[in-house]
């Protein structure tokens, strides 16, 4: 699988001994309040397994997220698209210490680069709960447009997005 490298950031493979950190990053309620509910260790477990395997299926999927300063994961930023998904979604999700200085958009920005340049996919999308501000926010710093609504995450969700055309010119 791909790592990528931004000026502060480190995006590799998630491996079993992030499971702590992962963990202790997924157990704060504000991280997790609009991606679903706090998860446990062994859930936490099972999702790195996940995305383990969604990159195994896909060729594309999360990564772990490095501060490359001090080599801490501090979240994950990446591709989602399981079967029946309504697109290929980039998602984030950052440790609530990490918030507010941009690292959401520097990662994600280089994802959005390998997505479209590299695998010349047509279309990304990101699902995002009206009510997660800091998360639009994010979709709309990289050129994503609010495209419709969705309910594959069981809630009402904004569905914003970009195609490879658009990109590059926001
Ligand atoms: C969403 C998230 C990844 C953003 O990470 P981040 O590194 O702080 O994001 P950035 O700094 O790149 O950008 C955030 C933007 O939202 C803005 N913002 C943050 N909180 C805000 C609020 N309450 N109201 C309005 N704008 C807000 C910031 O000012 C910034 O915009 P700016 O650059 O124009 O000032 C982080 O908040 C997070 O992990 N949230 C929990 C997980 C989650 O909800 N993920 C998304 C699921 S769709």
């Amino acid at each position: 699988m791909n790592t990528l490298e931004t000026e502060r950031l480190h995006l590799r493979a998630f491996r079993e001994t992030d499971l702590d950190d992962y963990a202790r990053i997924c157990a704060n309620p504000e991280v997790v309040r609009h991606v679903g509910a706090p998860f446990s260790r062994p859930e936490v477990w099972l999702h790195i397994a996940m995305m383990l395997g969604h990159w195994q299926l896909r060729g594309y999927g999360m990564w772990a997220v490095e501060d490359r300063a001090s080599g801490a994961l501090i979240g994950r930023i990446g591709f989602y698209e399981p079967e029946g998904w309504p697109g290929l979604e980039l998602g984030w999700m950052l440790a609530r210490d990490q918030w507010g200085r941009g690292l959401a958009t520097e990662g994600a920005r280089a994802a959005l680069a390998f997505v479209f340049a590299t695998l010349h996919k047509p279309h990304v999308i990101s699902l995002i709960r009206p009510e997660n501000v800091a998360s639009i926010r994010v979709a709309e710093k990289l050129g994503e447009r609010l495209q419709g609504h969705s309910r594959a995450l069981g809630v009402e969700a904004l569905v914003y997005g970009i195609r490879r055309e658009e990109w590059g010119t926001a």
